[in-house]
């Protein structure tokens, strides 16, 4: 703490927008504090989020892999097991080396960090609670509430830890579920579902709207969700549950269906996954002066990331847009370098998305959806990934790319893909997008042979009705 407790800039929250904000003030010589309620740093994202899910995906796909289709490949396995003690292990080891590589980045750039649970007193002064150090006040110039979200909770399911859990419970289970039932088909609900399918649990799917990731270009997900039922999981969509009864080792919902069908489903454990909402409770919001939108509870804020209050400003979950840790990170950048006087900002039109189902979802800009309902005047091109040599190599053929480019200009107005690390390959089309650029500019980029990301170019390519590779490039 300096020697008046001052600071240029405290940041309330060390997720991905906190702690990335703190850096970058550091970076441009603010004095900062972080101050997070957790002993770990990185929030959501890297304790119970992005980082520990991805794990767990990836061990249970490699899981899943050995004991379905090995075979087809010449690998003979006599015996898949599963000990799911040391799978968490191996998480939480993950989990670990990166939230103490973040003590030591803090370190690095002279960022006081202090362990305690914050409340705003006034619009420069912030009282810090902890157990051990009981309580005191800094101040500071400015002040960044980066405090996240935490999981929607339906009134009619309230979570108890045990059999209604969410998704931080699911990513810490001390045994596959025989039955899970999963409210809600968003990245949460999927991501999570495919870890206990492939680890061996009936999956079934519960959701309100008519198809699975709401949102996401509508062939993508019409695709997903029969990849997804060939893995085993089943989809009740345009359901409604309507409550729920306990019995010996489980529960069972109640239902209703598109048709006004009651519906039981009996499981023995329920993921309620239908959403997040900013976590703002005991900030002391009131205290300077800032009012939640109604609905979700966002916190306004305007094109500076500035509240109600001029010194106090609002950055990722907490504010509108999308809950993604890129997001947040990047108005960190942002929000850090306009307190320090510099220009930050970000091109909202440009923010990729990715759910890691196998194969995986990444999109960027529009789908063909919103093209159509705004009316602009739009070319595609498509391009499966079963005509990809790389794809048919590692047995991962299933999905397709496909590129939406305005007609006029060819500018990319959306890029979406469904298959095999859609996550890294969606980079390029966000480059070119960046780049004011059009599908012509991928299609005439020379891609390494044999790359998934050759599908990308023949996707582009099918926009001028020019792939090499197929000649279905519209179907
Ligand atoms: P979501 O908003 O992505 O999906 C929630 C789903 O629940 C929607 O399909 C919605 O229609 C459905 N739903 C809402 N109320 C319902 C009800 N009463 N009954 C049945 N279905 C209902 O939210 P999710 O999956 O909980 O994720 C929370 C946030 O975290 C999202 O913003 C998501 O983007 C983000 N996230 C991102 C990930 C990624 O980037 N890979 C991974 C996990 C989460």
């Amino acid at each position: 703490m300096g020697p008046d407790n001052s600071y240029n800039l405290a940041v309330i929250g060390a997720g991905p927008g906190g702690y990335v904000t703190a850096i970058r003030a550091a970076q441009c010589g603010l004095k900062v504090a972080l101050i997070e309620q957790n002993q770990r740093l990185g929030g959501t994202c890297l304790n119970v989020g992005c980082i520990p899910s991805k794990a767990l995906l990836d061990i249970s796909e490699q899981y899943y892999r050995l004991g379905h289709g090995a075979l087809d490949r010449g690998i003979m396995v006599d015996q898949v097991g599963l000990d799911l003690s040391r799978v968490m292990a191996f998480k939480t080891n993950v989990v670990h080396e990166l939230t103490d590589g973040l003590v030591g980045l803090m370190k690095a750039h002279a960022i006081e960090v202090f362990h305690a649970r914050a409340r705003l007193l006034s619009e420069h002064t912030i009282e810090l609670s902890a157990s051990d150090t009981g309580t005191v006040t800094i101040s500071s110039e400015n002040i960044v509430l980066a405090t996240g979200s935490v999981p929607v909770q339906l009134p009619f399911l309230p979570f108890n830890g045990r059999t209604i859990i969410s998704s931080t419970e699911a990513l810490s289970l001390a045994e596959v579920p025989r039955h899970l039932i999963v409210i809600g088909a968003g990245a949460i609900g999927l991501e999570l579902g495919s870890v206990w399918s492939r680890f061996g649990a009936t999956i079934t799917v519960v959701e309100l709207l008519p198809e699975v990731l709401p949102g996401a270009d509508l062939r993508v997900s019409k695709m997903l969700r029969r990849v997804l039922a060939k893995q085993g999981f089943t989809f009740h969509l345009q359901t409604k549950v309507t409550g729920y009864r306990e019995i010996e080792n489980g529960l069972v919902l109640s239902a209703v269906d598109a048709k006004g069908q009651t519906l039981e489903i009996q499981g023995d454990r329920v993921l309620v996954a239908v959403g997040r909402r900013p976590y703002t409770q005991g900030l002391g919001l009131e205290n300077v002066g800032i009012v939640l939108e109604s609905g979700p509870g966002k916190i306004p804020v305007n094109d500076r990331f500035q509240t109600a209050c001029p010194s106090i400003y609002a950055i990722g979950d907490l504010i509108n847009g999308p809950m993604l840790a890129h997001k947040a990170e990047d108005e960190g950048i942002a929000v850090a370098e306009i307190i320090s006087g510099k220009t930050g900002h970000i091109n909202y039109d440009i923010i990729p998305a990715v759910v890691y189902t196998a194969p995986e979802v990444a999109s960027v800009g529009l789908t063909e959806e919103q093209v159509k309902q705004q009316g602009i005047a739009y070319k595609t091109g498509l391009f499966h990934f079963r005509a990809n040599g790389r794809a048919l190599c590692t047995g991962d053929a299933e999905g397709f790319v496909k590129i939406i480019a305005a007609q006029d200009t060819d500018s990319l107005l959306g890029v979406h893909i469904l298959g095999p690390w859609a996550s890294d390959l969606i980079a390029e089309a966000v480059t070119v997008m960046q780049f004011g650029g059009g599908s012509a500019d991928i299609a005439r980029t020379i891609h390494a042979h044999p790359t998934l990301s050759e599908a990308l170019r023949e996707a582009s390519m099918a926009v001028e009705n020019r792939s090499i590779h197929s000649s279905s490039s519209k179907r």
